[in-house]
């Protein structure tokens, strides 16, 4: 299997996925995320799996690499609404790994009631946006000994509202609310991302992967959530919503793309998705960034 160029358009050569090629993929230890893993760890690529709960994590990676005739998988465990978690993974994964082609940020939750983590922060936006910016950040080196490699993010689908002002929804808090806005947070990242990165041989793409039978779907508002519990048969299954996260990681048609959103709804699996204007304002994406820099702490940018 090849993983080929990314970056530029036409910048690096394509190299294969070798030995010591490694994936990232955060959320591993069910839903989309542990799917993505089996399919990443089908094309022989080493898969490190991160999620929280260390039992379920364990297990997901045994049936990963049972079920991908015994491909080499590594289980961190990580509560990735804790920035000071994020920083000690991305140490552990820079001290083992040298060179990362996919980091797949598939980490998220829905949170019915506000949270507020111990460090200060509201646990959603920290979960799905800061702390995808901040282990992108810290693992940069490893991505680019790693290029031409692959960045990607999970993108919500939902209403393309952003508030800007009010990230952290400490003047009104609905978790479905909140959820949304962190996934358009993750798509300006991307997209800012993309251009941040773009002559280093790393590309940053999103894709969408429809509506999923998984336990995220828990936590939305008890009206969709009966909507979708009477859909339930139309719903894709994880394997199904796996599938565009999978290509997008692993295409060589993909060589040199970055900064878009790609998808598998209405029966194209590799289908390119128009980004909502909102989330493409650069302006409105640049104060994200200059935001999210500084309650990580990254004020300096190696790329
Ligand atoms: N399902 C859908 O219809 C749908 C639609 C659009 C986009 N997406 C996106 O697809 C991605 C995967 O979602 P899914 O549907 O597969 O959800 P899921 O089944 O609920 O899985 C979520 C994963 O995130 C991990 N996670 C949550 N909070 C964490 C934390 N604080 N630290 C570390 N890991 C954490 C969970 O691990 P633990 O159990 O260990 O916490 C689990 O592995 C998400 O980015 C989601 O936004 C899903």
């Amino acid at each position: 299997m090849q993983v080929t160029d990314a970056g530029e358009r036409g910048m690096a050569s394509s190299s294969s996925i070798t030995a010591e090629s490694v994936a990232v993929v955060t959320g591993a230890s069910r839903g989309i995320g542990r799917e993505v893993a089996l399919g990443l760890a089908r094309t022989g690529v080493r898969v490190v799996m991160v999620a929280r709960d260390t039992p379920r994590l364990s297990q997901s990676a045994a049936h990963v690499s049972a079920t991908a005739s015994g491909a080499p998988v590594v289980a961190l465990p990580a509560d990735l609404s804790r920035m000071a978690e994020v920083r000690r993974l991305a140490a552990e994964i820079s001290q083992r790994f040298p060179r990362i082609k996919v980091l797949l940020h598939g980490a998220a939750a829905i949170l019915r009631e506000r949270r507020q983590t111990q460090e200060g922060f509201e646990a959603t936006f920290a979960t799905n946006v800061m702390a995808p910016f901040l282990l992108t950040h810290l693992l940069l080196e490893r991505l680019r000994a790693g290029a031409p490699s692959r960045v990607i993010f999970f993108y919500g689908g939902g209403r393309a509202s952003f508030r800007l002002d009010d990230l952290m929804s400490a003047r009104r808090y609905r978790g479905w609310t909140a959820y949304n806005q962190s996934k358009n947070a993750d798509v300006m990242l991307m997209l800012e991302l993309a251009q941040q990165l773009r002559r280093t041989g790393i590309a940053v793409n999103a894709v969408l992967p429809g509506i999923v039978n998984t336990e995220i779907i828990q936590g939305l508002p008890a009206p969709l959530r009966l909507v979708l519990k009477l859909m339930r048969p139309l719903l894709r299954t994880p394997s199904e919503g796996a599938s565009a996260a999978i290509w997008a990681a692993t295409a060589p048609e993909l060589a040199g793309v970055s900064g878009k959103l790609f998808g598998s709804l209405a029966g194209n699996p590799r289908r390119e998705f128009e980004l909502p204007r909102a989330v493409r304002d650069p302006v409105r994406r640049q104060r994200l960034d200059a935001y999210l820099g500084e309650v990580t702490g990254i004020t300096h940018r190696t790329a």
